[in-house]
């Protein structure tokens, strides 16, 4: 089992849909890949809640629902526990890199690096733009998202050698 945690700042629009479009393209493209998806955010102000309306509504414009996830903070035990610990932007790469215990830092990784092609480090944080931001996010996370499941598969090719 590989297990991967998306990570943005207040876990309501980017990490969700990182999240939601991830998993949707494993049930569909490697539905025998045992992998764990969640996501949390390094702030805590939207505890609890579902992603922001406009990131459900962009979702579900392409078809991918997300709207079972609720938000919640990223905490110590995540670092231990997941395989894969994915950043949105470099900001929160630096918070959670001054989070983590030193054994498990090799985990941390911007989300975009899996998107080499878009030639972006961050994914643009869409909370206070207008909705486009929401479909530039969407297409950054579904290119990033298919980068990533090529690792996995180059991982599970890896280890089954
Ligand atoms: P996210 O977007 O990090 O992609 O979930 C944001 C959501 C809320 C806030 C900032 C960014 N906020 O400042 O409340």
């Amino acid at each position: 089992m590989v297990r991967v945690l998306f990570i943005c700042l207040g876990n309501i629009c980017r990490s969700p849909t990182a999240q939601g479009v991830f998993r949707e393209i494993v049930a569909k493209q490697a539905p025998d890949l045992a992998v764990e998806t969640d996501s949390a955010g390094t702030g805590a102000w939207h505890i609890g809640l579902p992603p922001d309306e406009r990131a459900r509504e962009t979702a579900s414009l392409h078809n991918i629902d997300i709207g079972d996830l609720r938000a919640r903070r990223v905490g110590k035990d995540d670092f231990a526990r997941f395989d894969y610990i994915l950043a949105m932007d470099s900001e929160n790469l630096a918070a959670l890199q001054a989070l983590c215990p030193p054994e498990h830092q090799h985990k941390l990784r911007l989300f975009l690096e899996f998107a080499s092609a878009t030639g972006l480090r961050d994914v643009p944080d869409p909370y206070y733009g207008d909705g486009n931001g929401f479909e530039k996010v969407f297409q950054l996370v579904e290119s990033a998202a298919q980068g990533l499941l090529q690792q996995l598969l180059a991982d599970q090719q890896a280890h089954t050698e």
